[in-house]
């Protein structure tokens, strides 16, 4: 096949197997006009964190465009296209106004819609600025991080609203990370949790909590706007069940970070929920909450005060002290970075484990072809009061060892779990939340 490399099979056989074929520009080019770009900006996305939004403006790179973000006077957020429509000057040395922002170069001053406001260098009575009509974005703050679409104006969505966002207790803390490589793989690390069985636990050092490292029962189910996936380990006399909500295109979540699996739970809630912001081609980001209440970290390992601009409180999401110490424990940012730049799917061998990641490489494919061809882009859909029911988190049930086929046990175990999760999908809170806690109690006597 053209552009496939040569596979040898034979021992020290390298010279045979030198070339390297193209990524798949399909899913992983995210710039204007390209196809994963489209069907991208047809979404809200996090751009940066409100604490980032002080009295400067502020760069800011987004599927590959060259933007400024601010604040103005007035407290209306402004995404622009950087660069001013006069001539060219960067809006990052423009002076936050009243009402939007002032070019430094001639004064031009551009409203947070892009509407020009003045060309004081012009006489009274030009037309000039009637004329033009400066790239913005429509963008706003929500619990400490600005979203923006950068999608056509008449398809502009809804902002879904996740049951994550308000969960009763729970304190989210923003942050962001910086990666160096294309947004795919590190989106996609949400539908790999086998990668913490081994990059996690037992190929470097103990990194969350030992029952990381047994070997999980993964079970991945593709729901209407993304996938729902069981993680399920025999931990002594428990089966604990790890539940990730992996939405479409770039929205994840996951249970506790610190979870033990010595005691029983029934459906704790979420440590974090992310979206991998593609920054363009070659980098992303996630921005994301972290997610701070007692029941999910009863321990208390986290720390939100080392929650902000590349600063986390669990460890390998960002460059190491040194590159021997990144060598000695790399974390997902080694695993993801060394992926290379941009990770070329045709060089890789899929194996059971990596279900998951075929089946969203193949779900986004989809999309992105279905848009092209004048299709309707999928979206979550709201259920009771307006909310988006998410089902990320952990349950723990006390279920003894099976002497006959105990991963046949766990993945039963799991899939009841599952059907109890999504069969209260249309309950309003709390009686959601209850439900499942009575079923999953029941399921466990049983
Ligand atoms: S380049 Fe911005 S006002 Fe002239
Ligand atoms: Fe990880």
């Amino acid at each position: 096949m053209t552009g496939m490399p040569t596979y040898n099979r034979q021992p020290y056989g390298g010279y045979h197997a030198t070339a390297v074929a193209q990524e798949d520009a399909e899913l992983t080019h995210v710039g204007p006009g390209t196809p994963c770009g489209e069907y991208l900006r047809r979404f809200w996305h996090p751009v940066a964190l409100s604490s980032q939004l002080k009295d400067l403006p502020l760069p800011v790179r987004a599927l590959g465009e060259d933007l400024v973000l601010f604040r103005d006077l007035g407290g209306r957020v402004g995404l622009l296209h950087r660069h001013c429509s006069h001539r060219g000057t960067s809006l990052e040395f423009g002076i936050v106004s009243a009402r939007g922002i002032r070019c430094c170069y001639h004064g031009w001053l551009f409203d947070v819609d892009g509407t020009v406001l003045e060309t004081p260098g012009e006489p009274p009575g030009s037309r000039l600025k009637d004329n033009v009509c400066h790239g913005a974005y429509p963008a706003f703050e929500y619990k400490g991080i600005v979203f923006a679409y950068l999608g056509p104006p008449a398809e502009k969505p809804e902002f879904p609203i996740y049951d994550s966002f308000a969960l009763p207790g729970d304190e989210l803390v923003p942050y962001l990370l910086s990666f160096p490589c294309n947004w795919l793989q590190a989106n996609e690390n949400g539908m790999d949790p086998i990668h913490s069985t081994f990059l996690h636990t037992r190929v470097t050092t103990v990194q969350f909590e030992v029952a990381w490292g047994e070997l999980p029962v993964i079970d991945w189910n593709e729901l209407q706007a993304g996938f729902f996936t069981t993680n399920a380990r025999r931990w002594g006399d428990n089966i604990w069940v790890r539940l990730h909500d992996q939405f479409s295109p770039n929205m994840g979540q996951t249970g506790a970070l610190w979870e033990t699996a010595e005691t029983e739970k029934f459906f704790t809630r979420v440590s974090l929920t992310r979206w991998c912001l593609p920054v363009d081609d070659h980098n992303c980001q996630y921005i994301a909450w972290r997610h701070f209440n007692q029941s999910v970290d009863p321990q208390r390992k986290g720390d939100r005060t080392k929650c902000g601009v590349n600063r986390i409180d669990f460890p390998g999401q960002t460059p190491a002290a040194s590159y021997e110490a990144a060598q000695r424990v790399p974390g997902d940012y080694e695993a993801w970075i060394g992926q290379r730049r941009i990770a070329v799917h045709k060089q890789e061998h899929l194996g059971t484990t990596d279900k998951g990641v075929a089946m969203a490489r193949q779900r986004l494919r989809r999309q992105i072809q279905a848009l092209r061809d004048g299709g309707a882009v999928v979206r979550p859909q709201a259920k009771a009061g307006g909310i988006v029911p998410t089902h990320s988190g952990d349950v723990v049930l006390r279920v003894p060892k099976s002497t006959n086929d105990d991963r046949a046990l766990i993945l039963d175990v799991s899939r009841r779990v599952r059907d109890v999760i999504l069969a209260a999908d249309d309950d309003p809170e709390p009686q959601r939340q209850q439900r499942i806690e009575r079923d999953l109690r029941a399921l466990s006597r049983a």
